[in-house]
Order: structure tokens, then sequence, then C-alpha cells
């Protein structure tokens, strides 16, 4: 038998890396996608093809012999068929729409996925426990995740979300696009959480202040967002933008990017950890096409995307 599920990305369009330190954060599934074909094999191994890597190793091996980008899968595959079926094997094929590794919530969507397509295979389970499953498999590779990714990767839309209180859908349809760039600066997560741990113990006052500001702008949004008043969105992704350069998780490449985005969009910011990974800026059709032109021209790799209403999916 053959199960399928698949689950959007994410862009955080407030908030990110405050969110680990309580403070909350405003993130919005997008309509590019991961999916994940999961099957029994007749070879009592577990079997995962991705373009992060083939792996076929046998069951229960300690996870931290299993190289990083494919824990998630083997961590899923091996917990989900001990409950059900012990001797069983798994392969497990994942495709995807979304380039990973640059902080649109790969990893995520990819833990989403595999938890869903997975457990499919034996019983349907409901979306509240696959999210437990996958931020469990994304604490394999990152520990200290907040859990908003996965968390708006199995719900969709736009949604809030807090570590004390968790998320809430927010139920606005504000009718914007999103610019999404590619710095292709490589960037590890876990590295860049660390290192703003690090900013914030050298400098405690300073941070704490800072996420009561972010935590400020973050209040004021959510009256634009239900007006859908990208004007003053946009100026408030500025705004926390600065506030992302400020705790250092920023570049002169992000930097060029943001400048050249705020020249025709409604204001632009990085997105996720930063360090590398992607920008977004914020458009609607008057400024669109223009936004997409300039980053081109300039040789940045980027695309539009919408809001994914939908979440995780199976099939
Ligand atoms: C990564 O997409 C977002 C961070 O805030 C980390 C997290 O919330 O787990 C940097």
């Amino acid at each position: 038998m053959t199960s399928k599920a698949s689950a959007p990305g994410k862009v955080i369009l407030f908030g990110e890396h405050f969110v680990v330190y309580g403070v909350k954060a405003i993130l919005c599934a997008i309509d590019k996608r991961i999916t994940v074909t999961a099957e029994k094999i007749p070879e009592d191994v577990i079997s995962i093809k991705s373009t992060v890597g083939n792996l076929k190793a046998i069951k229960n091996k300690p996870i931290t012999e299993i190289d990083a980008p494919l824990r998630p899968f083997y961590y899923l595959a091996n917990k989900i068929i001990k409950k059900y079926e012990p001797d069983s094997g798994i392969q497990i094929t994942v495709d995807s729409e979304i380039p990973l590794g640059v902080g649109l919530g790969s990893s995520s969507a990819c833990c989403v996925a595999s938890a869903a397509a997975i457990s499919g295979i034996f019983e349907k389970i409901p979306k509240d426990e696959i999210l437990k499953l996958a931020i469990d498999a994304e604490k394999t590779i990152f520990p200290n995740t907040s859990g908003a990714d996965c968390t708006v990767c199995t719900y969709g839309g736009i949604m809030q979300y807090d570590k004390q209180n968790g998320h809430q859908k927010l139920d606005y349809k504000p009718n914007f696009h999103f610019v999404i760039a590619n710095s292709k600066v490589e960037h590890s997560t876990k590295e860049v959480v660390s290192k703003v741990e690090q900013f914030k113990e050298k400098n405690e006052e300073k941070f704490s202040q800072m996420c009561k500001e972010e935590s400020d702008l973050i209040d004021g949004v959510f009256a634009f967002l239900e007006n859908n008043d990208l004007k003053k969105i946009g100026t408030s992704i500025i705004k926390n933008q600065e506030y992302l350069e400020f705790i250092g998780v920023s570049n002169e490449k992000l930097r060029e990017m943001i400048e050249l985005a705020n020249e025709s969009s409604f204001g632009s910011k990085i997105t996720g950890a930063g360090g590398g990974g992607c920008i977004i800026a914020l458009a609607d059709e008057t400024n669109l096409e223009n936004t997409i032109s300039q980053l081109q021209k300039n040789n940045y790799e980027c695309f539009s995307a919408k809001i994914d209403f939908k979440g995780l999916d199976t099939f």
C-alpha cells in the first residue's frame, strides 16, 4: 500500500528568533509544497530517496549515526514501524517544490508530510498528533526549535504562534503576494539560533528591550492584516528587519537584496533564521512584476508565492 501526504512551506512574516524567547510570531504557509510518498517494502530496511540524499539502513540504529538532513525521516519511519508493524520495511520518497534549506520551512514540511504519509500506511491519525510527531522529528536535527514552523506547515493559513500558548489561526484573508528571493548563501538554522543566544547572553538588557519592541510591533500588525493595509504591513516589515539586523542575523548580501526589493515592494526582510537563505518582499498586483524583475536583473533567483490555506493534505 502507498500513502501520500503533502505539506506547505512557510515564511515568517514577523518574529523569527524572538519567538525562541517567548515573543509572538506571525507565520504564513505558502503555496509551494513538499510531497512524501511512503510504502511498505519486502526488504527489512528503511529506504529514503530525496534531493538531500538517499539512504538505505537497517532499523533501530542510534539516531546520531544517521546523516543530519535524513535524520527526521529515519526517526519517523523507525518509530512508526515499531508501533504498528515491527517486521516491516519502508520506503520514503520526497518531492519538493521548495528550495531546501533556505528558510522556507522545507525541513518542517518534510517532517509534517513524512509523519502523515508514514503513519497513513497503518492508520489515519489527527493533525495534532501528526504535529507532535513532526516536532519530535525536527528536534533530532534542531533540538531548540520553537515548533512554530511545523505548526504552520500542518494547519496552513496565517497564524500567530508563541511558545507558551501555541498557535492561533488568524481568520484574515489578506490579498498579497510574497516575492521570495534566494541569497544562495548557505546557512544552518541551528548555528544562527545559537549565535543569537550568544548575542543575548552578552547583551541581556538590550535583548529584552528588543523583545519588547518586537512584541509591540507585532501587536500593531494584526489590525493592518485585518484591513489588508499593505503599506502599513510593509512599514512594519522594514522595522522588523532593523531588529533582525541588530541581533546580527543579516549580512551584506541580504542587505543588498533587501535594499533592492524595498525600491518597488511595500517592504522586505529576512525570513527564517537568516545568515543566508531567503528574503521576502510584500507586493500586490501593482508592484509584483517590478519587484521580481528588479531582483532578477541583479541576478537574484526569485519567485512569487501566495498564502496556502490548506495545510497538510493526505491522499
Ligand atoms: C526558523 O525558521 C525560525 C527561528 O525563529 C527558529 C525557530 O523558531 O525555531 C529562527
